[in-house]
């Protein structure tokens, strides 16, 4: 029978599938029962230093082939997030599933205290994220845009916390492996990719975009293939090991994740259009196509499709 266990920085987990941010990562309970249904490791919802109310409705939409999503970084701040990851910290552990702890800022300077803050709450790994497509009328270009902007915030985030830090990229720009590259020098542990893609949707009938921010970020399986594409490129010039997310939804997809170069497989509006019981079918799903292959661990397969 093929293992799904897997060994990612010194965390053990059960199976290579994390909750992505900003599905159901919002509360103890929630995040448990992701942890009760499968899940290998919870990624909270993303907190900045200040609550936030996010944007208008309608902010999200389940659409023919994926989700698009315009949420607008909806969270409680930073101070009262603590608590809450703290309890969610008690439950997971006991459970031995590991909690990513996900933050933003408007500025590096915000990066270094938030980071600070939400180190109290002892999670297992930080995860930094340099790219939401949604908050660019107020916070300018996302810092994922460029390598050296994404070096800046690794840097103080790495000088601020001994945590480890996975710094998240979006899959938009000309040279992503460049941007983990410049991360990867600056001291992340990790890579997660990636965010969600800025995308439209219009209503030909009101002749007006769906969402009321009029772009969100595009995600589900209409993004796999850019994900997939993006995970490739990084893993073949940075050695660190990377959360690959975007667009996975069975078994099959994990497997093409992970022979793209990915250690840990992210999965978000799977989740979101499924419920938390997606985790147990894809692990079986996954497993299943291993004994069906003769794959027998996770490494046999990660990394495959780019050799
Ligand atoms: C409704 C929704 C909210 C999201 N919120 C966040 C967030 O707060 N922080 C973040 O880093 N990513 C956020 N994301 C992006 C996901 O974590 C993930 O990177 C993306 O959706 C691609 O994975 P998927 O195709 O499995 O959903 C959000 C995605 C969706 C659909």
């Amino acid at each position: 029978m093929a293992k799904l266990e897997v060994n990612f920085l010194d965390l053990h987990l059960k199976n290579p599938f994390v909750l992505a941010s900003g599905i159901l990562g919002t509360s103890p309970s929630l995040m448990e029962r992701c942890a009760r249904e499968g899940a290998g490791a919870i990624t909270s919802k993303s907190c900045g230093p200040e609550p936030r109310a996010g944007h208008d409705n309608p902010v999200a939409l389940a659409w023919d082939w994926g989700v698009i999503n315009a949420i607008g970084l909806t969270n409680p701040g930073v101070k009262e997030e603590v608590p809450l990851l703290r309890e969610t910290k008690k439950r997971l552990g006991a459970m031995g599933v590991p909690l990513f702890a996900s933050i933003f800022a408007p500025t590096l300077a915000d990066f270094g205290e938030v980071v600070k803050v939400i180190a109290e709450a002892e999670p297992d790994l930080i995860e930094v994220n340099i790219s939401c497509p949604n908050v660019g009328s107020e916070f300018g270009t996302p810092f994922s845009a460029l390598a050296s902007s994404a070096a800046a915030v690794t840097r103080q985030v790495r000088r601020a916390v001994d945590i480890p830090i996975s710094i998240k990229l979006a899959p938009n720009v000309p040279d992503i492996a460049g941007i983990a590259y410049a991360a990867a020098e600056e001291g992340a542990d990790a890579i997660t990719a990636v965010n969600t893609m800025p995308a439209m949707l219009i209503d030909p009938y009101a002749g007006k975009p769906v969402l009321k921010n009029r772009t969100g970020g595009l995600s589900g399986p209409a993004l796999k293939p850019i994900a997939l594409r993006c995970v490739a490129e990084i893993a073949q010039r940075v050695s660190l090991p990377i959360i690959g997310t975007g667009g996975i939804s069975t078994g099959l997809d994990a497997a093409e994740m992970l022979m793209v170069g990915a250690s840990l497989v992210g999965i978000g509006s799977a989740i979101w259009r499924d419920g938390p019981s997606a985790f147990g079918r894809i692990a079986d799903e996954l497993k299943a196509f291993m004994d069906q292959e003769g794959y027998g661990r996770l490494e046999d397969l990660r990394g495959r499709a780019i050799r």
